[in-house]
């Protein structure tokens, strides 16, 4: 039985290096590297030969797709990374309908079916990344559908890593900071924007997958996000707010 993993939002800046560092381990076969972009997806399997890649839009049928696989092939999951995203920064009143709902799908929904579809193919040892955010410590004015969504996915994870230590199966809900990814918008109405302590992908990854392997329900990497995490929890909630919303405003 071929031991796999399985990464959504493989094509993306944290996916890429989950993709790597994951292919590199002794126990896994198989990397199911996820993502819609083709041309990124053959690269990745160009680059090392245990990337399997599985172009899969999981706004639309992309969950059906990857179900149907994992019912063909009867793999022994021993890591899945859900990890595609989507945010929108700016007033909620302006999203595109079609947008709120992608964004409930692809950060809420998704992660939960694969997590529904792989659990039967799951054994002792296996486990579970779901990328959150530091957005889930407060709720986040001009980001307030992808923090609430952070919430879902880490207060998800935290649950079910309860309930699955009976089998062993651990689950981390992963909450950077602000990562440097094409997913942060450089530059808004002429003005650079300002990412305060921003890490670099390879920060998030190498915590997670160590937190992960020590059975940790969280991983937060980077002082900015401890820091915050900390402040969020002591601070009251309308204060943290009032000044997150200013230090987002000024670049709507
Ligand atoms: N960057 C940050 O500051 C930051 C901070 C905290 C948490 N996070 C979280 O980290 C995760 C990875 O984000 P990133 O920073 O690496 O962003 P990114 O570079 O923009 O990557 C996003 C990934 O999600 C995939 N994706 C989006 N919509 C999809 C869809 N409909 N179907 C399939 N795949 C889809 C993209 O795949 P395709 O391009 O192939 O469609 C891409 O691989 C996200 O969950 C994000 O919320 C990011």
């Amino acid at each position: 039985m071929k031991r796999i993993a399985i990464i959504t939002g493989a094509t993306g800046g944290i996916g890429r290096v989950f993709v790597k560092k994951i292919s590199q381990m002794d126990d896994i076969d198989e990397v199911w590297a996820v993502g819609r972009d083709k041309e990124k997806l053959d690269k990745l399997a160009g680059e090392d030969q245990k990337v399997v890649p599985i172009e899969a839009d999981l706004g639309s049928e992309g969950v059906g797709l990857i179900r149907d696989l994992i019912t063909a092939n009867a793999p022994d999951i021993r890591l899945l990374v859900n990890n595609a995203g989507t945010g929108y920064m700016g007033l909620f009143e302006k999203m595109e309908q079609r947008d709120v709902l992608a964004a409930c799908k692809i950060n809420c929904s998704v992660p939960s079916e694969l997590i529904s579809v792989s659990l039967p193919f799951m054994n002792e040892g296996a486990r579970i990344l779901n990328i959150s955010s530091a957005s889930s410590f407060q709720p986040n004015p001009y980001l307030a559908i992808y923090s609430a969504s952070k919430v879902y996915l880490k207060n998800f994870s935290r649950a079910l890593n309860f309930e699955l230590k009976s089998r062993k199966i651990t689950v981390t809900a992963v909450c950077p900071g602000w990562v440097d990814t094409e997913m942060l918008p450089r530059t808004r109405n002429g003005m650079s924007i300002r990412y305060i302590g921003m890490i670099d992908p390879e920060t998030v990854v190498k915590k997670a997958l160590k937190d992960s392997a020590r059975g940790k329900d969280m991983s937060v990497p980077g002082a900015f996000a401890a820091y915050f995490r900390l402040y969020s929890k002591i601070m009251p909630t309308k204060i943290v707010m009032r000044q997150w919303g200013r230090s987002i405003k000024q670049y709507l």
